[in-house]
């Protein structure tokens, strides 16, 4: 028998957040015993957050490993401050900055291969949603990532964030039937190629806040979420941890 997965509650700030917030999240943040807390922050604020409480993530990485890249953040510069977490490959990522697959498979060979902890996220746009599309979509995503990674995705990457791009930021939540569905998919899918997929954490992210966390984070294959706007509130984001606990 596989052994529970523990949740892991992830917050991500995008651009938004200030020093006197995350003051308040260091003091304030209910950490459950029976789950994990991560805030991923701005660059600026990753020196400031190390504490004993939660854990801290950055939200993006250079694919490169140094050198003539004005702006850009290395791995190695993030290794440096007690990061723990990268996220990779987040939609407004490959939005924003036109992102391939390629890109996002680069930087995520690159994290598996140090010791930060990429977080992989997928997610379909809407159109194909309605097409119908979404599992042949995310599994191109994912193909992507196992082709360049090889073995080290199965033995290294603890954590796959699904958010459909539909969902993000919009206040329109996949049901916790429709999200499960493709968790299920994806938890297959890799399963099927590797047993140790069994212990992936697959997080769900889209519009997930404090009246929803429950009902989504009790499906089976949702081991915690990805949390955009509700994770800017102390109160709303300590209801979210104590949901996973
Ligand atoms: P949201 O963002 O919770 O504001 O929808 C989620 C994300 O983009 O990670």
């Amino acid at each position: 028998m596989s052994e529970v997965r523990r949740k892991l509650v992830a917050g991500n700030w995008k651009m938004n957040g200030d020093r006197a917030l995350l003051n308040t999240f260091i003091e304030q943040l209910n950490v459950p015993q029976s789950a994990d807390v991560l805030l991923c922050l701005p660059y600026p604020y990753l020196g400031l957050a190390s504490q004993n409480k939660f854990s801290i993530g950055a939200q993006d990485c250079s694919e490169h490993e140094k050198g003539a890249h004005t702006g850009d953040v290395s791995l190695q510069m993030l290794q440096d401050l007690s990061v723990e977490y990268v996220i990779i490959g987040h939609s407004e990522r490959r939005q924003d900055h036109n992102e391939s697959n390629a890109v996002v498979a680069k930087k995520m060979a690159n994290a598996l291969s140090s010791n930060i902890k990429p977080i992989l996220c997928i997610g379909e746009p809407l159109e194909v949603r309605e097409n119908g599309d979404v599992f042949a979509y995310v599994q191109a995503q994912l193909d992507a990532v196992l082709a360049q990674c090889g073995d080290a995705f199965f033995e290294k990457l603890t954590t796959i964030a699904y958010e459909p791009i539909w969902a993000i930021g919009t206040g329109k939540t996949a049901t916790p039937e429709q999200a499960q569905e493709v968790h299920g998919f994806i938890r297959e899918y890799l399963t099927q190629k590797n047993a140790k997929a069994s212990q992936m954490r697959l997080l769900y992210g889209g519009s997930l806040n404090a009246s929803n966390a429950t009902a989504l984070l009790a499906q089976k294959d949702i081991d915690g979420g990805l949390i955009g706007g509700a994770s800017l509130k102390i109160d709303d984001f300590n209801v979210i941890c104590q949901a996973a606990s």
